[in-house]
């Protein structure tokens, strides 16, 4: 056969065609047919439309995520339900290996060898004028001002009965189990998950650690022996995210899915799902949703460490906490003037820049960076302080931007030499520090939260730089090239 496209979803029309057109198959069988010859080692998610019959859309997806919308007289199908809340609160599920046929009127849902399935079907309270801009230039713009309400609402929601925290029990006796809580996710969502691993040692005693989605489905190290599952995901579609979910609930082992999408796949899919409350998030660079990942999984670690009688998360008044972190960011935001002064001045005409902590502070650092690369296209590198010495500080000459980060008192005076040894070298040195660990010539100053919450307010200015830069060079802040918002593909 020739091949006469090297696009895969030409192809697969082609491949339609053929049958049609040289085997007399009706159209239905046509795509039954090509879905069959798919190796199932593949991920797709296709809508096909047969010209001379407009009104009926022929479904289906193997592993990538794909919704069906129900509305009164039409029908929609989307990647999620995001796309389609102004239109439908109704949604149905596909499954993997079924085949759909959608028309303005009916749903029929079968599996390949066309017998008849249940479909499920859910409903989803999602405010849609939240997904709308309003007076703002930029969704990223937007979000970072709502980490305060976000902060708040994650308060209230999961502080209830005169502020007690409570969550399920069932799902804390299962966690109580764990030898060792497993964080997983990509890009922000992973960067989260190295905060969050910090968080479940220091309150709850069990050993913790994030890893790379992309990296622990194909390179799994040695497991103990009752492991439990975090899967962090602002979208709940992440692909690398789920390739390990589904060998973890093939292995039997127990999963939760901190997420800001119900019903989302790996919200399904995990055996207990904790939301973010964070509202849709639209713009490609994530921000509320990295400082929501952080507040539930602080509210997870206290309520499990409650738990376990651990007396670190007995004292540690969260929801307090909660209130100060808020305040706090407002501070930040209310900050924008001097900051995108920052953002001119330093980083919109540099080609890289180093943020540099320890500890804590280095995995901000690693999301700092991660947020100016992938909007402002500035090569961005998030490092360990310490590491400075032994090879990049070869990189530091005359202007090059070096953020330093300092929150945590143990750590303080040792960034500060990193940051002397740069500055040595010619480095324009800024500082964002913890009021209570402040010098007079500290560029940034935080206002003091809990040790373990300081990632919740040191992010924020490095969100807000990485947006004046974008926005100083004249970039697309929300879609920047080559990104999409939920990456469903490996
Ligand atoms: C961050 O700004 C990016 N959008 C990206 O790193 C994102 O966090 C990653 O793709 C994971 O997405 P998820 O949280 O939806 O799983």
């Amino acid at each position: 056969m020739l091949f006469r496209s090297e696009t895969d979803t030409e192809v697969i029309v082609q491949l339609v065609d053929y049958f049609v057109v040289n085997q007399n198959m009706t159209t239905k069988n046509a795509f039954l047919k090509v879905l069959d010859l798919i190796s199932v080692d593949s991920s797709y998610a296709f809508v096909l439309v047969d010209r001379t019959t407009p009104d009926v859309l022929y479904v289906a997806k193997y592993k990538s995520p794909l919704l069906i919308g129900l509305g009164d007289g039409f029908n929609l199908v989307a990647s999620d339900a995001i796309a389609m809340v102004k239109r439908t609160n109704n949604f149905m599920e596909i499954q993997d290996r079924e085949m759909v046929i959608v028309t303005p009127t009916d749903v029929q849902v079968t599996d390949f060898a066309g017998n008849i399935q249940k479909p499920v079907t859910f409903k989803l309270d999602i405010d849609p004028t939240a997904s709308d801009l309003g007076a703002y230039p930029f969704f990223m713009l937007k979000e970072m001002d709502e980490q305060p309400a976000v902060m708040h609402k994650i308060a209230q929601t999961y502080f209830v009965q005169d502020g007690e925290l409570i969550l399920d029990a069932k799902f804390l006796e299962t966690m109580k189990q764990a030898d060792k809580i497993y964080l997983v996710g990509a890009g922000t969502s992973y960067h989260a998950g190295l905060v969050g691993a910090k968080m479940f040692e220091q309150l709850t005693g069990i050993q913790a650690e994030a890893y790379i989605a992309s990296e622990f489905a194909y390179d799994q190290p040695i497991m103990v022996k009752k492991p439990f599952f975090i899967f962090l995901t602002q979208s709940g579609e992440t692909a690398d995210s789920r390739e390990v979910l589904v060998n973890v609930k093939k292995q039997g082992w127990p999963s939760l899915t901190i997420t800001n999408v119900a019903k989302s796949t790996l919200s399904r899919e995990a055996d207990f799902t904790m939301l973010l409350h964070a509202g849709p998030e639209i713009a490609v660079a994530s921000t509320k949703a990295y400082t929501a990942q952080i507040a539930v999984q602080a509210v997870l670690a206290k309520g499990l460490g409650e738990y376990l009688n651990n007396a670190n998360a007995q004292n540690f008044d969260l929801r307090q906490q909660l209130g100060l972190v808020a305040v706090g960011m407002q501070t930040i935001i209310d900050s924008k003037e001097q900051i995108s002064e920052l953002a001119n001045k330093y980083l919109v005409n540099s080609k890289n820049a180093f943020y540099i902590g320890r500890g804590t502070d280095w995995t901000v650092a690693l999301e700092a960076a991660l947020k100016l690369k992938e909007i402002s296209y500035v090569q961005a590198e998030g490092f360990a302080s310490g590491e400075l010495k032994h090879g990049t500080i070869a990189l530091i000459e005359d202007n090059t931007p070096v953020i330093g980060i300092i929150t945590q008192q143990r750590t303080a005076a040792l960034t500060r030499s990193n940051l002397h040894e740069v500055l040595a070298r010619g480095a324009s040195v800024i500082t964002i520090a913890l009021s209570s660990l402040a010098v007079p010539e500290d560029t940034f100053v935080l206002p003091d939260v809990d040790a373990l919450l300081t990632p919740l307010l040191s992010v924020v200015p490095a969100q807000l730089l990485a947006y004046y830069t974008s926005l100083g060079k004249g970039l697309d802040v929300d879609k920047p090239r080559n990104l999409a918002k939920s990456v469903t593909v490996q």
